[in-house]
């Protein structure tokens, strides 16, 4: 109810010449998760079919699965606006029949509440009449009248008509990112000799963590599977990863008995584990070309790694170990007073 109130709010305070597009709100309504899940999926899967990765088969699954859920749809009603799931959003109906979704996601970020826009989606033979649009500005709505101070998303940088939209939305590129990646067998890498490997001690924490946070910034860290506690060499986390064997591993790489750079290699419950690389800014070319090579050591060489570094930099040493850029994303914010 309060939902189809902030639609009418925005609606009234529309200028007289988007009244056009007031006829068509009426197609617009929240999300209900106890029966737009299986239709929502179904949308994302033919919507994100060309880039969709096991990470989203996967999601898909989960959400095809909880559609089915009698105890996760009881319980699911109850925290739309507290749980991190994409349960809450808004569809665009045609005759009664869902062809386009929008998921909010409810996230936390430097202790505020944020919320993440997903799974933008709307069904070919409906696109360029101005649905999302309207979703992303119901959307913006709602956000704002939670009291919330920003709304993010990521889009695939090369995806131009999304990009545009959000940015007459008034989205902001906050970060671009590119996920690269590369079979454990294929890492390959010719190191300097003068490069000395060993596995990171306690006393490189303070270089390594400030190395870290130039790499994934605040604006990009809060939401990434990483946490730069957890790889402190505070005992807690040492004995925690003495028990999960083998779950997390860092190295330095020295020069002339100086750090010049770290590698963290994490498993990960995703298809692929992760790296997060950490080179001195002046030797992150010889860094790189030295540390990368370290993630081929003692794994399985089914596995995936995959390593989240700034697009555009460093492009020729990771390529030459090997890996391949699965995605850049463009990370977007548009703030509000
Ligand atoms: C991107 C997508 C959601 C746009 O949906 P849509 O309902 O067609 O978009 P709208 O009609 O609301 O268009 C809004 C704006 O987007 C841009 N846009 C949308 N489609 C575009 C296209 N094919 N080419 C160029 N710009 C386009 C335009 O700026 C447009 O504004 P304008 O019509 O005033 O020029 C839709 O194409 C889609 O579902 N794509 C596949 C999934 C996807 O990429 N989702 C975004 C993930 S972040």
């Amino acid at each position: 109810m309060r939902d189809i109130f902030i639609f009418e709010v925005q609606l009234i305070s529309m200028a007289e010449s988007d009244l056009s597009s007031i006829r068509i709100q009426s197609n617009l309504r929240p999300l209900d998760v106890r029966r737009d899940l299986p239709v929502v999926a179904d949308l994302i899967e033919e919507c994100f079919a060309s880039t969709m990765d096991p990470d989203g088969q996967e999601y898909l699954r989960q959400m095809r699965r909880a559609a089915n859920d009698e105890t996760f749809l009881r319980w699911a009603p109850r925290v739309v606006d507290q749980a991190s799931l994409p349960i809450s959003g808004f569809v665009w109906e045609e005759e009664g029949k869902v062809v386009a979704n929008l998921s909010l996601i409810p996230l936390r970020k430097d202790g505020q509440r944020v919320y993440l826009i997903a799974n933008v989606a709307v069904t070919p033979s409906f696109r360029r009449r101005g649905i999302a649009r309207a979703l992303t500005q119901a959307a913006l709505g709602h956000v704002r009248a939670r009291g919330s101070t920003a709304a993010w998303l990521q889009v695939r940088a090369d995806n131009e008509p999304a990009y545009h939209l959000y940015q007459t939305l008034g989205f902001i590129e906050r970060a671009r990112r590119t996920t690269w990646m590369s079979p454990v067998s294929n890492i390959t890498c010719e190191k300097d000799p003068a490069i000395d490997i060993t596995f990171r001690r306690a006393v490189d924490w303070r270089l390594q963590s400030n190395w870290l946070g130039r790499v994934y910034p605040p604006e990009v860290s809060w939401n990434l599977p990483l946490s730069l506690r957890s790889l402190s060499p505070a005992i807690f986390n040492e004995l925690v990863h003495f028990f999960a064997v083998d779950r997390i591993q860092h190295w330095v790489a020295r020069k002339d008995h100086t750090p010049i750079g770290f590698l963290t290699w994490e498993s990960s419950h995703s298809y692929t584990d992760n790296l997060w690389l950490a080179p001195q800014p002046d030797n992150e070319d010889a860094a790189i070309r030295a540390l990368l090579p370290l993630a081929r050591s003692n794994y399985p060489s089914s596995r995936l790694v995959s390593l989240n570094y700034p697009a555009g930099r460093a492009i020729d040493p990771i390529k030459s170990c090997g890996f391949t850029p699965h995605q850049t994303l463009a990370w977007m914010e548009v703030k509000f007073k």
